[in-house]
């Protein structure tokens, strides 16, 4: 645990899903004061709380929201804005964008147009209505980190069948990219980490490509999302080697 997070408050925006739920879990680890964690569904939350039991004081640090805040309704934001209210939090400090899940259901001719638009909602939509109510809420400040995690498929097609979600991320990548231009000189660190490595719950790697979410958490919150020395940059996660060059836990003091 690390002192110097004990006043941090983060928000992690698909924080329920396989990847999001180690980062969540990650930053309790790193002795985060607040992780606040929105999702559409309760039993995934559930899951979540279960998943973080064994972290000091739980109960208190994580606060779980059942809201869509991939929709834009008010309603939907303010659910979170409740809880900085319930809790007197003055700032949020960390955010994490890890909306989207694989889409892998046919050739692009056997698709309707608005399949197309539900993938890129889901994919690369979400993450642009996040971004657009909670990034100006910490762009100014200080000490304050913005990631957004997108896949390596933005850039090469796994199989015909899987083209949306490469259509979907390509636009991810652009949205980033557009983004940390826009931060380049704002207090906020604007990173992405590019995951281009299978990712699966601890409980069910069974093969050797396949990597375990608490690895993958740890690896993006330390090397990422607290590392103060990381701004504006496309942090590719290919290998095994470089989920252990980026967490830090082991390092020798
Ligand atoms: N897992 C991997 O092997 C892998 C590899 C490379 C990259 N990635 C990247 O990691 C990110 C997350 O993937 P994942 O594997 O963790 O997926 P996942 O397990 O399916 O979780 C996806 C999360 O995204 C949220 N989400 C999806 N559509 C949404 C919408 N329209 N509105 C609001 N929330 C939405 C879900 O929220 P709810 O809780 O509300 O359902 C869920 O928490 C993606 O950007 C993906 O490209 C993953």
């Amino acid at each position: 645990m690390n002192h110097s997070f004990a006043h941090k408050v983060a928000l992690v925006a698909g924080g329920a899903g396989t990847v999001g739920s180690g980062i969540v879990k990650a930053l309790l680890q790193q002795g985060i004061k607040k992780v606040i964690v929105p999702s559409r569904s309760e039993t995934a939350l559930k899951n979540l709380l279960e998943y973080c039991s064994s972290e000091s004081k739980v109960s208190e640090r994580l606060a779980l929201v059942n809201a869509d805040i991939s929709k834009q309704d008010e309603r939907e934001f303010n659910k979170i804005l409740s809880v900085l209210q319930e809790e007197q939090i003055l700032h949020l400090d960390v955010l994490v964008s890890c909306m989207g899940s694989w889409w892998q259901k046919g050739v692009p001719t056997s698709q309707p147009y608005s399949e197309l638009l539900n993938c890129f909602h889901d994919l690369c939509g979400s993450h642009f209505i996040f971004l657009r109510k909670f990034l100006p809420m910490i762009k100014e400040r200080q000490g304050t980190s913005y990631t957004i995690i997108t896949g390596g498929a933005g850039g090469f097609l796994a199989n015909a069948e899987s083209g949306f979600t490469t259509v979907a991320q390509s636009a991810l990548w652009g949205l980033s990219l557009a983004v940390r231009k826009e931060c380049e000189k704002s207090p906020v660190r604007v990173n992405e980490a590019r995951i281009s490595i299978s990712v699966v719950k601890d409980d069910q790697v069974k093969q050797q490509w396949e990597h375990a979410t608490s690895d993958m958490g740890r690896s993006i919150v330390d090397g990422i999302v607290l590392n103060d020395q990381v701004r504006g940059q496309v942090v590719s996660i290919d290998s095994r080697e470089k989920l252990a060059q980026l967490s830090n836990r082991n390092a020798p003091a």
